[in-house]
């Protein structure tokens, strides 16, 4: 069963299409990866499918909900992390929390069972006291996820879950993440620009580039298509073309890594 169903989905900016006719299937359950370069479109698809902005046309359902037509079914289902920082550093941890059950509209008897629950499973709990301003950048990133969390979403949007995270943090990250799914089966839509992360966590993922889908398969066969030892940065320069200028093809590129990881 598909959770989300992206179909013909498009926005304009003026007379720029910054997401062209944009159709892919989530299945329920699992972790999709929506990746490609600055500007490729990500942001605007994510916002669309969490009904934030209007498409110029066509549609997506989520969780059997049409985005245009029952927006507001759409949002009592799902959970979106922007990429933008969204938890209040003046608040504690426990209090941003109260906040956000309160906006989803939890009884007040869950609110607290819930918020306990979240602080619990995010790690967070001895900190729940704390000001966010006081919080590391994990701790504030796996916050804003348990603020997405709150009300049980089956569908769960991250926009950069680990943009600017160390490397400790951001694994840290990931085994919450993916801990989460395992215990309640949510889906998950992120994009992210570290390749290693969407190798890690996503069972499919989407390359895009200028608005459309370039490449979209498991991250295995994607790197299998372009020979042994490919790692999902070469798959990504290969089809966005973006990220390294020498030119060249596949193969030069990847000799030059290699001799560049030869040198560190
Ligand atoms: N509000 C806006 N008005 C006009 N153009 C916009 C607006 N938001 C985004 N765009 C343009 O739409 C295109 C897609 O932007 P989007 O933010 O979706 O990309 P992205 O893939 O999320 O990039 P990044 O990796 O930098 O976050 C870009 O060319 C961007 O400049
Ligand atoms: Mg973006």
């Amino acid at each position: 069963m598909s959770a989300i169903q992206v179909q013909e989905l498009t926005r304009y900016y003026g007379t720029r299409a910054a997401v062209d006719k944009l159709s892919f299937d989530v299945p329920a359950g699992s972790v999709f990866g929506l990746l490609g370069p600055n500007g490729a479109g990500k942001s605007t698809t994510i916002k669309m499918l969490t009904t934030l902005l209007p498409p110029t046309s066509g549609t997506a359902l989520i969780g059997g909900y049409d985005i245009n037509e029952a927006p507001s079914m759409v949002r009592q289902i799902i959970g979106y992390v922007p990429q933008q920082l969204s938890a209040d550093g003046e608040l504690s941890g426990y209090e941003n929390l109260l906040l956000s059950a309160k906006l989803y509209g939890l009884n007040s008897k869950n609110q607290t069972r819930r918020v306990d629950e979240v602080l619990e499973f995010m790690g967070l709990s001895e900190f729940r006291n704390e000001l966010v301003n006081q919080y590391s950048g994990g701790m504030i990133r796996r916050l804003e996820i348990g603020q997405a969390l709150l009300h049980e979403p089956q569908v769960l949007f991250l926009d950069e879950p680990s943009v600017g995270l160390d490397p400790v943090a951001r694994k840290s990250l990931w085994s919450h993440i993916e801990e989460w799914r395992k215990a309640f089966g949510t889906t998950i839509l992120l994009t992210t620009h570290d390749m290693d992360e969407a190798d890690k966590l996503c069972d499919q993922v989407i390359f895009m580039h200028l608005g459309h889908i370039v490449a979209m398969d498991t991250p295995a066969n994607l790197k299998a298509t372009l020979g042994l030892n490919a790692t999902l940065d070469d798959v990504f320069v290969h089809y966005t073309g973006t990220s390294i200028k020498e030119g060249g093809d596949f193969n030069n590129v990847q000799q030059i890594r290699r001799t560049i990881s030869r040198l560190d």
